[in-house]
């Protein structure tokens, strides 16, 4: 399972690309809006820092296909790692069907059953985003949806990748990983829980106490 970042703060992605363990970043209109700037210049930042996917998405007030597809192909211009990201809507995979077939990659997102999965990958997604916390948070179980997508796509071969989203802990990283999800992106904030452990602070503590017993004193 490889990772990107939940995130459209620069210096969060900054951080997370310096140590080695993001390949891509997803956006939303929410993470935009909280950096209060201009989208193409966010997002223009942001693949000057990682050279992966970038998935911006479409005008939160966008729901026309033929304005998806306009606003998809406007974005797909701003770098050639652009993914445009589209509601799983009717529209949305109007949108996904001529975007595809113009080689522009698409991440359909707001997921939250198997079957709009396997809709969204058969209208040619290059990624589908199905959302783990915001399940959980309407007492579901979210990994069970990952699993179910993992397996369909498995069994038909379906080539469009699994992206875990809405990841809120390591609890959920570990879930993904097992379920065989091909991505989870993840916010800067689990990467550091994933990072840190108590024993390993502990140890590290240890080891320089010892050390310094005999070479420092
Ligand atoms: C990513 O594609 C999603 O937009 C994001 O993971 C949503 O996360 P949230 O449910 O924590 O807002």
């Amino acid at each position: 399972m490889r990772f990107f970042i939940d995130t459209a703060n620069p210096e969060d992605i900054r951080k997370a690309n310096d140590i080695g363990v993001i390949c891509g970043v997803t956006t939303n209109p929410s993470l935009i809006a909280k950096e209060g700037r201009d989208f193409k210049e966010v997002i223009s930042e942001i693949t000057k820092i990682i050279d992966g996917p970038i998935s911006g998405e479409v005008a939160a007030t966008t729901v026309d296909a033929q304005e998806m597809i306009t606003e998809g192909r406007e974005i797909a211009k701003i770098h050639p790692n652009m993914v445009v990201k589209i509601p799983m809507t009717l529209e949305g995979l109007k949108a996904v069907k001529v975007l595809s077939s113009e080689q522009i990659e698409t991440n359909v997102t707001l997921i939250f059953t198997a079957n709009q999965a396997l809709l969204a990958a058969r209208a040619g997604a290059t990624y589908v985003s199905p959302f783990l916390g915001r399940l959980d948070d309407i007492s579901t179980t979210g990994v069970a949806l990952i699993e179910k997508i993992v397996q369909i796509f498995r069994i038909h071969q379906i080539k469009a990748q699994i992206i875990c989203a809405s990841v809120r802990s390591p609890i959920h990283v570990m879930d993904c990983a097992c379920a065989g999800a091909d991505i989870a992106t993840v916010p800067y904030k689990v990467i550091e829980q994933m990072v840190t452990h108590p024993l390993t602070n502990q140890g590290i503590e240890k080891f320089r106490i010892d050390y310094e017993k005999i070479f420092n004193k």
